[in-house]
């Protein structure tokens, strides 16, 4: 994200005015935007040859069939051959969901004898260093990272025990820079891949534990939802951060996960099918985002964690369908960063938006909403962009609220970026859950493929 990100492009505030009023008229102006997008249609998606992977659906299964053994804390066995072997149940890279994990002074080991049946570690965790000036550095994971073996040199790294941290375990790898509130929605669309490879079993959610290990709890408080999203969606989930994973560290003691849920945003970015080049406008906002790669799934998966959050902070789901009446009506929220140094419109044009946004007001009966996210809660965030039908805002991670949104053909994400800058994690955010976008650079919109 560049320092300064200040915009002065006045058609865009008379454009965004017009185009919302255009909008709600029903003409349809997605088709204006997306015109020909043939040679994307063959971007290959989730990798079907990964499926050789999980091998069947037995295994699969394994995951549910254990008892619980209540009043036990470790996993013993007596001699090599009785250490659980890690299993992967999905992978893409950046998001693979693995049973018995082991962890050992910081080192994530993987234990097999099938060392080509895991996919390469690289595209499971990155290394991370912060360096001067608030820099986060991303490098390939080392053996002091991730580390496959086998039976033999467990038996001899472990001993002949682990400490068992049962129920299934959300392990985010990324730094604070690279973090959003966005990360639910990665934890439960890797949950999601195993729908394709065999019948959805929601057991494993929620989950036990959420962990954060390398965002420091003296800084958690930058990101709300990092807390309040598991306290809202999974009350009885304990969450984590690079404290509480330093307790496991520093007892150098082995521990055994039982089932995990890893996501590494520079992993998923290691994905030979990403095009990273933002000149490339159109492909890189159809697959400049590791969530693109994944294969449609039913609509309905995120509906039921939309209503959830909604009952918790109690809103009620009706959204507007396109009504007359001046009950229902079309909420615009307008996600200002006046307030902030960084990526806010230029004062000028943020003025006239806000004027244009009120005369909508008044000539046209819609609800409008200017907030800076900096001065609501969290709470007041997520209620409003549950009952928001259009989002519009400078590019940043606040439009993440996006995906609260309900998730109809009426409704919108509308992004502004300035001349110099590009970025496609808002876009999938907004794919992912079903929400209209588009993005605005300059005299240019561009909107993804419809769905
Ligand atoms: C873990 O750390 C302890 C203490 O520094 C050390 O004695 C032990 O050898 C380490 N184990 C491994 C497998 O690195
Ligand atoms: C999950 O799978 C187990 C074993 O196959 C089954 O007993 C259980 O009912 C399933 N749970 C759900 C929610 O489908
Ligand atoms: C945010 O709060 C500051 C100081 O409390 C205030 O000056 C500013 O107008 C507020 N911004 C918005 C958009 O409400």
């Amino acid at each position: 994200m560049p320092n300064i990100t200040r915009h002065r492009n006045p058609w865009v505030v008379v454009g965004v005015c017009s185009t919302l009023v255009l909008l709600f008229w029903g003409s349809s102006i997605r088709t204006w935007v997306s015109g020909s997008r043939n040679d994307l249609e063959n971007i290959v998606l989730e990798d079907p040859s990964l499926d050789a992977l999980f091998r069947s659906t037995d295994e699969l299964n394994q995951l549910y069939v254990d008892e619980p053994r209540a009043h036990e804390h470790s996993i013993k066995w007596s001699d090599a051959d009785g250490i659980p072997e890690t299993r992967v149940f999905a992978h893409f890279p950046g998001f693979t969901v693995l049973q018995n994990v082991y962890t050992l002074n910081g080192t994530l080991f993987l234990v097999t004898e099938h060392r080509k049946r895991l996919p390469s570690l690289k595209y499971m965790l990155s290394a991370y260093a912060d360096v001067q000036g608030g820099q986060t550095l991303v490098d390939l994971p080392t053996h002091g990272h991730i580390r496959a073996i086998d039976h033999q040199t467990a038996r001899q790294l472990f001993g002949l025990s682990a400490r068992e941290l049962r129920g299934s375990t959300w392990l985010s790898n990324d730094p604070l820079a690279y973090t959003d509130e966005s990360f639910v929605l990665e934890f439960l669309r890797t949950h999601y891949m195993q729908e394709h490879r065999a019948h959805f079993n929601t057991s494993i959610l929620p989950p036990t534990r959420i962990l954060f290990p390398r965002i420091s709890n003296t800084v958690q408080h930058t990101i709300p939802g990092l807390s309040s999203i598991p306290r809202l969606l999974f009350p009885s989930s304990g969450v984590g951060f690079k404290e509480d994973w330093e307790d496991y560290v520093s007892a150098h003691r082995p521990f055994v996960l039982e089932t995990v849920v890893l996501i590494d945003r520079s992993a998923a970015a290691r994905n030979p099918k990403l095009t990273s080049n933002p000149d490339q406008a159109r492909a890189y906002f159809e697959i400049g985002s590791p969530m693109a790669l994944f294969r449609l799934v039913n609509d309905g998966w995120w509906t039921f964690w939309r209503k959830r959050m909604a009952d918790m902070v109690g809103i009620e789901t009706t959204s507007w369908h396109g009504e007359t009446t001046t009950s229902v009506r079309p909420v615009i929220t307008y996600i200002s960063r006046q307030e902030r140094t960084t990526s806010r419109l230029d004062a000028e044009d943020h003025q006239q938006l806000v004027d244009q946004l009120k005369k909508l007001r008044t000539s046209h009966g819609y609800e409008v909403n200017i907030a800076d996210p900096t001065n609501i809660s969290f709470l007041e965030r997520v209620r409003l962009a549950l009952r928001t039908t259009v989002m519009v805002g400078p590019t940043g991670s606040d439009l993440v609220d996006a995906m609260w949104m309900n998730p109809t053909s009426l409704s919108l994400l509308l992004e502004f970026f300035p001349d110099n800058y590009i970025s496609s994690k808002r876009i999938y955010v907004a794919k992912t859950v079903g929400v209209p976008y588009l993005a605005w650079r300059g005299d240019r919109v561009w909107g993804p493929k419809n769905r």
